[in-house]
């Protein structure tokens, strides 16, 4: 005898959230949070960002009698594992973090892909908002709900989609961001304006001096406009079917290029010369025109792309096949087939995959750098 019992869970989500940009942030976040009315806040945090941004934080939510905590790891995405989110979960649990506290990001992308998988797993999940503090982490890792940790073989292996609660992205961070780190975050700015926005890939052009002195009126319009990219990408396409792949232009190319280098290129490094590679296909392959190429190989370098840095001598022809075998291991790519985003001109991309298009290895040898 056979018994078929079903489990009803057809539910409709609201998963929507807001994401607040500007400057001085700290009454409207302190606010929220009143209003939120966690049992416990605990920021999560590396231990940079600790020292020049957590320590205040906490105190200051102490002082506006907001029960909170912090909790700290060691920066860097070597510690982007799941060891740390064991230790972290530990100490949550040490300081009497309940099912019905919440969980606050306060750092760049490592530590809000850290923070966010923690609140997903911890308890089977406990509510987050995220706090930003780098440029890439402000335009890109903090807005779509991609939370989770490297494997040993691969990043980002382990994780899950889980929204924040609420975005806050205060511009005032980003006085103390190192110059590296800003290039970091403006590589994917510019990746946004290829893909959806002419407009914002003009703007940089003209405004790039601006940015780099973080003019507050420049740095607030290329996050805004970034964000609306990525938000506008996320609403249709939450758990990336197709539309959201768009945003990992830069990116087939480039995290095989950080994988090659051993992780020492930086993920916006590789990023904006997995653009340049990327974009060079497309114009061998006749669907970008060389004008546009040229013009965004100027200001990806311009924006501290120095291909003669050391670092980038690991990609050269000679790696091809490695660099290939890599792009496999892409999570974009299935059964052999890799997925390029290629532009058709600045502000339009399209999805290529290498098998239906026929379009790898002899194009990637033929734009790759020959140093
Ligand atoms: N979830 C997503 O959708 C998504 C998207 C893009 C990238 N990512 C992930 O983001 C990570 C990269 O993030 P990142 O570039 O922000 O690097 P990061 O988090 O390592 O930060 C870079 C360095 O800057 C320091 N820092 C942070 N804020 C600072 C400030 N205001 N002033 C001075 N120093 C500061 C950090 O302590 C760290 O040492 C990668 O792990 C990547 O996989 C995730
Ligand atoms: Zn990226």
């Amino acid at each position: 005898m056979v018994r078929n019992i079903r489990v009803k869970l057809k539910y409709k989500l609201d998963n929507s959230y807001d994401i607040v940009i500007g400057e001085n942030l700290d009454k409207v976040i302190f606010n929220d949070l009143k209003r939120f009315a966690h049992s416990k806040y605990v920021i999560v945090t590396d231990d940079v960002t600790r020292k020049l941004l957590g320590n205040k934080l906490l105190a200051a939510l102490k002082k506006n009698k907001i029960s909170s905590d912090l909790v700290s790891f060691t920066a860097g995405e070597k510690n982007k594992n799941i060891a740390t989110v064991t230790k972290i979960c530990r100490e949550l649990l040490r300081k009497g973090t309940d099912r019905k506290s919440c969980v606050i990001a306060l750092g760049g992308g490592v530590v809000g892909d850290i923070a966010g998988f923690v609140a997903s797993v911890f308890m089977r999940g406990v509510e987050f908002v995220q706090i930003p503090t780098t440029l890439l982490a402000m335009v890109d890792s903090s807005i779509g709900g991609k939370v989770g940790v490297d494997l040993d073989s691969g990043k980002n292996i382990l994780g899950m989609f889980a929204q924040p609660k609420k975005v806050y992205v205060d511009i005032n961070f980003l006085k103390t961001l190192p110059t590296s780190e800003l290039e970091n975050g403006l590589a994917e700015i510019i990746k946004h304006g290829i893909i959806a926005d002419k407009r914002l890939f003009e703007y940089i052009e003209k405004n790039l001096d601006k940015i780099f002195m973080r003019k507050k009126d420049a740095l607030m319009r290329i996050i805004v406009d970034s964000v609306k990219i990525k938000k506008t990408i996320v609403e249709k396409d939450e758990k990336e079917s197709l539309l959201r792949m768009k945003l990992n232009f830069g990116h087939t190319t480039g995290h095989a290029i950080e994988a090659l280098s051993n992780y020492k290129i930086k993920h916006g490094k590789g990023v904006a010369l997995g653009m340049l590679i990327e974009s060079r296909i497309a114009n061998k392959l006749g669907m970008l025109n060389s004008f546009e190429l040229l013009r965004i190989n100027l200001l990806v370098r311009r924006a501290g792309l120095d291909i003669h840095d050391d670092v980038f001598k690991a990609v050269n022809k000679k790696n091809l096949n490695k660099l290939v075998l890599l792009m496999h291991h892409d999570k974009k790519a299935f059964k052999g087939d890799i997925r390029f985003i290629l532009p058709l001109a600045i502000g339009k991309v399209t999805i290529k995959s290498s098998l239906k298009d026929n379009l790898i290895k002899e194009s990637v040898l033929d734009v790759l750098p020959a140093w």
